[in-house]
Formats: structure tokens, C-alpha cells, sequence
């Protein structure tokens, strides 16, 4: 058994934040390929996760699918997880407490075990999270890759804006595209001192 595998199952009766508390169906651990190049962080289950159990499995999860398969992956080659793990009531944001809570029991380790060379941050809350600020403009940061530890952080926007707003479609599909060439970089043709000054290594 992975210690992925043991993390899913033993974070099947968290009580380590108020979520646990607050009418979750089931902890939504996180799906995918654990040896993926890339891993997704969306913000938190919504009503279709919690009672599934899968991270976006509900329209943006829909959404997500598509533009996933409009670079060239299917959703077994990635893998997709949240910030929190349980569903905050009526889709509420995240609170600070429950966020380092869930982040420091789980979400840190789940990046550390799958290794990724990418991490698509989808919208504002997780990509704070990752990038380890207080706040950030997705209008300033989308598309960009930010170098963290042995991988590249790249904000995208959430799916589900994409879903409020078709204004939103066009930049979140171009954000892929991006992705795709991120993932395809050769990094080690880069290595040196340029590449250290350019912040790549
Ligand atoms: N939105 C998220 O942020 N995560 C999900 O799993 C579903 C919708």
C-alpha cells in the first residue's frame, strides 16, 4: 500500500477541522494518477464531490474533463485534488483554520508523494495556498509558471468561472494550452546559471 493510499484511508473519519462536523457525506481525499507530471488543486468539494466522493465530478468537473482532453489527457493521467477536503456548507468559502489544517494534514504530503513537475492551481484559494501567499489577483498571475520547491506553480482560473462568465472560457482554454507546453519543457537543456538567474531551477 502507498502512504497515499493509507493517507485516503485514514483521513476517511477526519475530525481535525469544524468541517468534519458541519454536514459532509464523506472526506473527498483527492483521484488520479499518483505518478502524474501534473497535479490539479481545485478549493473544496461541492454538493455532486461529497456525495460521490471524487473530486469535480459536477459541472465544472465536467468542464474541467474537456479541457483536459482538449490538451490530450484523460483524467486517469493527472491527478485532481482540493485545499480542504470536506465540503464547507452551502459552498462557503474555506476559513483560514480550516485551510491550514487540512493542508498541513494532508494536501503538502499528497504533493511531496506524487512528486508532480506541475501544480495547476485552480483559482484564487489555491493558488495562494500553493504559492504560500495571503492573497493573489488570478487576472495578474493565470497562465504564468512560478518556480516552488521542484515544481512549477501554475494559477489557472476555477472551471466554475468559466461556468458564471463564457467571457471566462477563452482564457482558462488558452491557461491549457499553456499547461501542455509547461509539461512538455525539457527542463535539463535549461540547467546552468542562466536558467538559475531566470529563476527556472
Ligand atoms: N470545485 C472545486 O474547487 N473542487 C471540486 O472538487 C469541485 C468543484
Amino acid at each position: 500500500m502507498t502512504k497515499l493510499t493509507s493517507m485516503a484511508e485514514s483521513s476517511k473519519g477526519c475530525e481535525l477541522c469544524p468541517l468534519a462536523k458541519q454536514g459532509r457525506t464523506q472526506v473527498v481525499f483527492g483521484d488520479g494518477n499518483i505518478d502524474a507530471d501534473i497535479v490539479f488543486v481545485g478549493e473544496g468539494p461541492g454538493f455532486y464531490e461529497d456525495k460521490q466522493g471524487k473530486p469535480f465530478v459536477g459541472a465544472a468537473g465536467k468542464l474541467l474533463t474537456q479541457l483536459l482532453e482538449s490538451i490530450g489527457l484523460k483524467r486517469e493521467d493527472v491527478y485532481i485534488t482540493n485545499v480542504v477536503k470536506c465540503r464547507p456548507p452551502q459552498n462557503r468559502d474555506p476559513k483560514p483554520e480550516e485551510i491550514e489544517v487540512c493542508t498541513n494534514e494532508y494536501l503538502f504530503t499528497q504533493i511531496k508523494e506524487i512528486k508532480p513537475k506541475v501544480i495547476a492551481t485552480l483559482g484564487r484559494f489555491a493558488s495562494a495556498v500553493i504559492l504560500g501567499l495571503k492573497d493573489v489577483s488570478m487576472g495578474r498571475v493565470h497562465g504564468q509558471k512560478f518556480k516552488k520547491d521542484s515544481y512549477f506553480v501554475v494559477p489557472i482560473y476555477h472551471p466554475a468561472a468559466a461556468l458564471h462568465s463564457r467571457a471566462n472560457l477563452e482564457p482558462l482554454a488558452e491557461d491549457f494550452k499553456k499547461l501542455k507546453e509547461y509539461l512538455e519543457e525539457k527542463p535539463e537543456v535549461m540547467r546552468g546559471p542562466e536558467a538559475e538567474q531566470m529563476g527556472l531551477f
